[in-house]
């Protein structure tokens, strides 16, 4: 399972440093090339030889001790994984806090590839306030932290503390080990999103409520060929990040979107306009948010086989319309039913979404401008404006899109 994988564990001054013994073993049952790190006390709870043994490896501690050309804690870091555990309070503090005195510290300040952390410690010492917020730095700064767990602790007292059960240290990992950075993000909002939708039951926004809500999100597909296409920059996040929030506030919604993705309501993958169009046409709706970036056309003769190249000759591609959705959802729009638009203008975004809402038919439309580079396509963050039929127009300062996403929902049903 981890063959060719390289996990680095950094072992801390701590009782539960007798456990890690056994998790290097179930490291190494899997193949893994295990290497350790220690702080000088750790070796007060463990020796050396005994890590040595079971990772089959030198076992590190001192800087500088270099019998390579290059420093440990830079050779260090070439590992895929660095998994510190017990982690006391007070290497928590220096890593919080940028400090890099010991081997450990520095290899973990050098480290570029996933950083896991298992706090084990006195209840006290858990709930402090500095080691608290220490753990929301470390956090934001990107380290996956593996909560302790409550009971019977070394020092006697009860409380939260011990270590995480080693098979969930050992699951993270693997975790870790196996998926994109994009995977898990999927994943953690994935649980945020039942946390929030739980956390709102009875209290749900009386109008968004149960309401059926259709979003698309991403950039169509258009086939050149069978290994070929045309798109456009769309990432999806937008669409994403209104259907999370809708989801959130108790609607039923349905995520029409051009690549796959997990979530805790209906998803339907629909990669080109056309499909896009199908689909969209069999599904009931009150509210329709368009966030798609749907391609204005396709190739009019998609090849059946790979189109091979010939020396020194371009290549033509005849391209004819897409359907407009939005125009048509908008053109059957039934009583009761919001359509809401999106578009991306790279200049005059006022001027130009003026127009578009008339021509479109919607009921809002949300303008983003794509000629700034911190916002918009494949960004975190966004800046929109949101027009009405009237033509009246909101402005939502840059911000997450996740936050963008709130505003404009919010704004619609607050009208
Ligand atoms: N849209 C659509 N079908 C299309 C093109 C766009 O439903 N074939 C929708 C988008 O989902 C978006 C809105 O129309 O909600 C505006 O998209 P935009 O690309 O800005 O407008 P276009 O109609 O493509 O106009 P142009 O490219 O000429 O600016």
């Amino acid at each position: 399972m981890l063959s060719g994988k390289r996990v680095l564990v950094g072992i801390t001054g701590g009782i539960a440093a007798y456990k890690i013994c056994e998790l290097i073993r179930m490291f190494k049952r899997q193949n893994a090339d295990v290497r350790v790190v220690v702080t000088p006390n750790a070796l007060n709870f463990v020796t050396k030889l005994t890590l040595q043994c079971l990772s089959q490896n030198d076992v590190y501690c001192e800087a500088f001790n270099v019998p390579e050309w290059k420093p440990e804690h830079i050779a260090l870091t070439e590992s895929d994984i660095f998994i510190i555990a017990p982690c006391s309070a007070n290497t928590i503090g220096k890593l919080a806090n940028g400090l890099a005195d010991n081997l450990l510290t520095s290899t973990a300040m050098a480290f570029k590839n996933p950083i896991l952390i298992a706090p084990a410690m006195n209840d006290g010492m858990w709930e402090n306030k500095i080691l608290q917020d220490n753990l929301e730095r470390l956090k934001k700064a990107g380290y996956e932290i593996i909560e302790p767990e409550t009971g019977f602790l070394a020092c006697g007292s009860q409380g939260k503390g011990r270590l995480a059960d080693l098979n969930k240290i050992f699951d993270k990992v693997v975790l870790f080990l196996n998926t994109s950075p994009i995977d898990r993000e999927v994943c953690s909002q994935f649980e945020m999103n039942e946390k929030i939708r739980k956390q709102n039951e009875g209290c749900y926004c009386e109008k968004i409520n149960n309401k059926k809500i259709l979003v698309t999100a991403g950039g169509t597909k258009e086939k050149i060929d069978p290994v070929r296409y045309i798109t456009n920059n769309s990432s999806g996040k937008m669409g994403l990040a209104i259907a999370d929030y809708l989801y959130s506030k108790g609607a039923d919604v349905t995520l029409v979107s051009t690549f796959e993705i997990e979530r805790p309501y209906k998803v339907t993958v629909a990669k080109s306009a056309d499909e896009m169009f199908k689909t969209v046409k069999t599904i009931d709706f009150d509210a329709v948010f368009m966030t798609a970036a749907v391609g204005d056309f396709k190739v009019k003769n998609v090849s059946e086989q790979k189109i091979k190249k010939t020396d020194g000759n371009g290549l033509n591609l005849e391209l004819e319309q897409n359907p407009d959705i939005l125009r048509y959802l908008a053109e059957n729009k039934k009583t009761g039913q919001t359509i809401v638009g999106f578009c991306a203008e790279s200049e005059n975004l006022i001027e130009n979404a003026k127009e578009k809402i008339k021509k479109k038919g919607c009921d809002y439309l949300v303008a983003n401008d794509i000629s700034r580079k911190d916002i918009g396509f494949d960004s975190n963050e966004n800046e929109v404006y949101i027009l009405d039929r009237e033509l009246n127009i909101k402005k939502f300062d840059k911000a997450s899109k996740t936050l963008i996403a709130k505003g404009i929902v919010d704004y619609i049903w607050q009208n």
